[in-house]
Order: structure tokens, then sequence, then C-alpha cells
């Protein structure tokens, strides 16, 4: 067993205080624009803060995809790139660490994260009904699944509903479920199990091995397949070193290698889990492979760039290597668990666990007087927006789509998220995120519902347009300025 690296550091004071373990060496200049702008600002991108312009933000806590900190062996490794459309040394490179950090020897390159779940899905979603079971479902991944004329369904335990919980592991999937709908439906309906580690739109919550080998168990039961996507497995992986007793001593490639071990298939976001752009899909299995190369030139270039630049490749495979070190893999999630607890002790509600990736507040409980169909989740991120320049991701029912009839369907859990990508934000930072939504939670009767004013069919929740339904937005202005005086 390699020796586990230990990263807890205390403070004489006992304070708890994520410490960082890195130091920044290239920085980029920040705006924080008065709310009269901040205000304008909201009008201009509909209400939607995936439409804002990154000018009139301030910290930018939408998602870490695409956003995490390079480290300077990332940077520098894309300087010895190299350029072919075919055989290159960075694809080589790359598939090298596939092979180190991910154990599986067959990869295929594709341009990000969502680009693999097209290509599962149109590989092996054969007639309309064919249903995939999953611990949850991602936006990307069902919209995919069923474009080819799939369905879900979602496995979860009762326990991952709960926003407030100690559970570990709330990712898990539910294991009588999982083996009544493979009775049900007939294996010959299913195209494969899909998990996904922390997951993400539960608050990113993270399933444990465990499990995951009871997911194993029935899927060879039934001769299944699983699918994994690992956009988020290094911090999944990281929570099972916090949290699953067999493996509090276990280094984070014992883990990883343990999890991809139990899956047929992995897929993945570079953008998250290698600090890159880009993406791939990979596996032990020579026959997969073969099922699913066609589709790499077809979709996403040759199969030795996957419509990845080759820079990226380079900062792809080291990133890779990075997931290994516990130093990098824990800073996110002890941020958030930071901000989270602090949050908590100030009254504001959060899901709890603290997971990965974000922070997530209960915009249901939080703005308690906003009906679902006002999008509560949607108008805590435009108010919180705001109040403070930070742009989150709303994750409710903006996010989901529409029933095959046209209807909306209201998400689980109305939540605001506000992504901490690894090694981006400073602590003090982080407090004022905290001093901000601390305010807003106490001025929350203040904040109003949206509606629609322009409704894209697919995927609405990145470009559409939304309006106040009264003239909430002012009072929230005058509140602030009341309080705040002159300050931005
Ligand atoms: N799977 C998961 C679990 C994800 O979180 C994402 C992206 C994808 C797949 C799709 O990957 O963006 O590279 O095409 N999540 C981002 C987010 C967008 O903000 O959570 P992609």
């Amino acid at each position: 067993m390699t020796k586990k690296q230990t990263v807890k550091i205390k403070f004489y004071s006992g304070e708890d205080i994520p410490l960082e373990l890195h130091k920044v060496r290239v920085v980029q200049k920040l705006n924080l624009v008065p709310i009269e702008r901040r205000l304008e600002a909201l009008f201009e991108s509909g209400f939607n803060t995936f439409r804002l312009n990154t000018k009139d933000v301030f910290l930018d806590m939408l998602t870490d995809s695409g956003t995490n900190a390079m480290s300077d062996m990332q940077v520098s490794a894309m300087m010895h790139a190299d350029d072919a459309y075919a055989g290159s040394q960075s694809f080589f490179r790359l598939q090298k660490a596939v092979e180190d950090v991910l154990q599986k020897k067959y990869f295929l390159p594709v341009h990000q994260g969502r680009a693999a779940e097209n290509v599962l899905a149109k590989a092996y979603i054969q007639k309309k009904g064919d249903l995939i079971p999953m611990n949850y479902h991602f936006t990307t991944a069902l919209a995919h699944i069923t474009q080819y004329g799939g369905r879900i369904v979602e496995l979860l335990y009762d326990e991952a509903y709960n926003i407030t919980s100690e559970h570990p592991f709330k990712g898990n999937m539910n294991i009588e479920k999982l083996d009544a709908v493979i009775r049900e439906t007939g294996k010959e309906n299913i195209p494969f199990i899909r998990m996904e580690a922390s997951t993400n739109l539960i608050g990113g919550q993270p399933f444990s091995i465990q499990n995951l080998r009871e997911v194993r168990k029935i899927a060879d039961k039934y001769g299944l397949r699983i699918v994994l996507d690992a956009s988020l497995l290094g911090e999944n992986a990281y929570l099972i070193i916090q949290r699953e007793s067999e493996f509090l001593h276990s280094s984070m490639a014992e883990v990883i290698g343990t999890i991809t071990g139990l899956a047929d298939i992995v897929y993945f976001s570079a953008r998250k889990l290698s600090s890159s752009r880009g993406g791939g899909i990979c596996t032990g299995n020579e026959n997969i492979y073969h099922e699913l190369e066609g589709l790499i030139p077809l979709f996403e270039g040759f199969l030795t760039y996957g419509g990845i630049s080759v820079r990226e490749i380079e900062a792809m495979a080291v990133g890779l290597y990075e997931t290994l070190d516990e130093t990098m893999i824990c800073q996110s999630p002890q941020f958030i668990s930071y901000l989270v607890r602090s949050l908590m002790s100030k009254g504001v509600p959060m899901v709890t666990p603290p997971g990965v990736l974000g922070a997530h507040v209960d915009a249901m409980q939080m703005c308690s007087h906003i009906p679902q169909l006002q999008y509560p989740a949607g108008a805590l991120a435009a108010a919180f927006f705001l109040v403070s320049g930070v742009r989150g991701m709303e994750r409710g029912s903006i996010s989901n789509q529409r029933d095959e009839n046209g209807n909306e369907t209201y998400a689980d859990m109305e939540l605001l998220r506000l992504a901490v990508p690894r090694r981006v934000f400073t602590l003090s930072q982080i407090k004022y995120v905290e001093d901000r939504l601390v305010w807003l939670n106490e001025n929350r009767h203040l904040i109003g519902g949206l509606k629609f004013i322009y409704e894209p069919p697919v995927l609405r929740f990145f470009m559409g347009g939304l309006e106040p339904v009264s003239d909430w937005t002012n009072k929230l202005v005058a509140k602030f300025r009341e309080d705040f005086g002159d300050s931005l």
C-alpha cells in the first residue's frame, strides 16, 4: 500500500481554518461594479447568470468547469505539445496518464464531457423507451439520453433528498430499487447503468465504494454494464478517504483505481477532472473500444485528438496525475466545508453534509415565500448577484427540462450553487461571500419571483431569458444602500 500523505494542519488557536497548500504566482484583476450597474446587467442578461458578461462579475462562482486554476506544471507542459493531426506524442502522453490514473487501457478523446455522453447515448440507446437507471441525472447526460429516445430513472435512497443530513454518501444508488427496476423493465431494455461520482445536482454528494460494489453485483447478476461519470471522481475519492472506514488510510491512487475497476466504461469532463479542457471515454474492454471508436472521427476529430487542442491534451495529462495529489484535491472541498459550516451557524439554509464542487444554498427554504413556478433558485441566484457581484448558478426547476407534453417538471431541490473552483479564491473572498449571503438571508422577504420571457426548447437554462414578477429588485437595491451606504 502506498503511504498516504497527511494534509491536516491544526491551528494553535483551535480555529478550523482551511490552509492553502499552494502559492499564487499569476493573478487576474477583478472588478466590483456598483449595485446600480449590477441591476442593469441583470436586466441585460435576462436574469440568467449564464448570460452575464464577466466584466460585471466580481467572484465567478458559476462553475468549476474549465475554471479551476492550473498548476505551473500544467502550463509548462502546454509548451511542449506536439501538433499533429494523427499520432501526436501529446496524445500518447495522455493515453499513458489515463492508463496510470484511471487504470483503463483503451482511451477515446472527446472535446468535453457532454460529447462523451452523446457518443455513449448514440452507441447504446438502440430503441425508443430504453431505460438508463442512474443514481441521479446530470443536465447534459439526460438531454443526450432523451435525444436518442431513451428514458432515465433516478434511484437514490430517500436520505439523499433530505437537504440537511449527516449521511456521508447521499449519492449512493438504491440497490433494492435497482434490482426491482431491472426485473420489471427487462435487462434487454437497459443499455447500461449510470453512476455519477459526486452527484452534481443534489449538491455534489459522493457514493461509497461499498455501494458501487453492490451495484457491480447487480450488474453482474443481469449481465449489464456500468458507465461511470468520473467528472468529479477526484473529489468523490477524497471524500471516501475522509468518510468510508475501509479507506481511511488509502491513497488517492488506490481509491480511484478501486472505483474505476468496478466500472466497464468511464467517461469524464476534463474541464473538471483534470483542471484543463477536453474530455474522454476509457475502458479496459477491447470490444467496447471498437463499439465506440467509429463515432469519434464522426463527431469529435481524429482518434488522437478528439477535438481537443494538443496544448490542452498536455495540460490534461499532467492534470490527471495531479488528481492523485490529496493536497491539491482537498482544497476546494475544505473551502466548501468552511463556507457551508459558517453560513449554517448564521442561519443560512445549506445542503449538508458539505459536498464538492460548490456550496449549495437551499432556495426552497430561504425563499419559501416564492412559489416553485416562479423559480425560487433562479430568483435567489439573481438576487445574490445583485447584492454581491458574485455569480452563482441556478440548480432547480429552470435547469429541469419540460416533459414530453410540454409541462413544467419541478426539480426535487431548488438550489443556488456557489462553485468553488480549485485554488482560485482566497479565504477573504470566501468570507465576503458569507457576509453578503447572511445579509441577503436576513432580507430574504424582499426577494421576489421570476417568469420566462424567452424559453429555448432544449437546455433552456443556458440561454433562457426571464424577468422579475414585480419591482422587487428596486426594493432590494434601496435596502442595500440603506445598510451599506456607498460601499460597492
Ligand atoms: N457530467 C457531470 C457530472 C458534470 O458536472 C458535467 C458538467 C458534465 C458531465 C458535462 O461536461 O461541461 O465538459 O460537457 N458540469 C458543469 C457544471 C457544466 O457546471 O456543473 P462538459
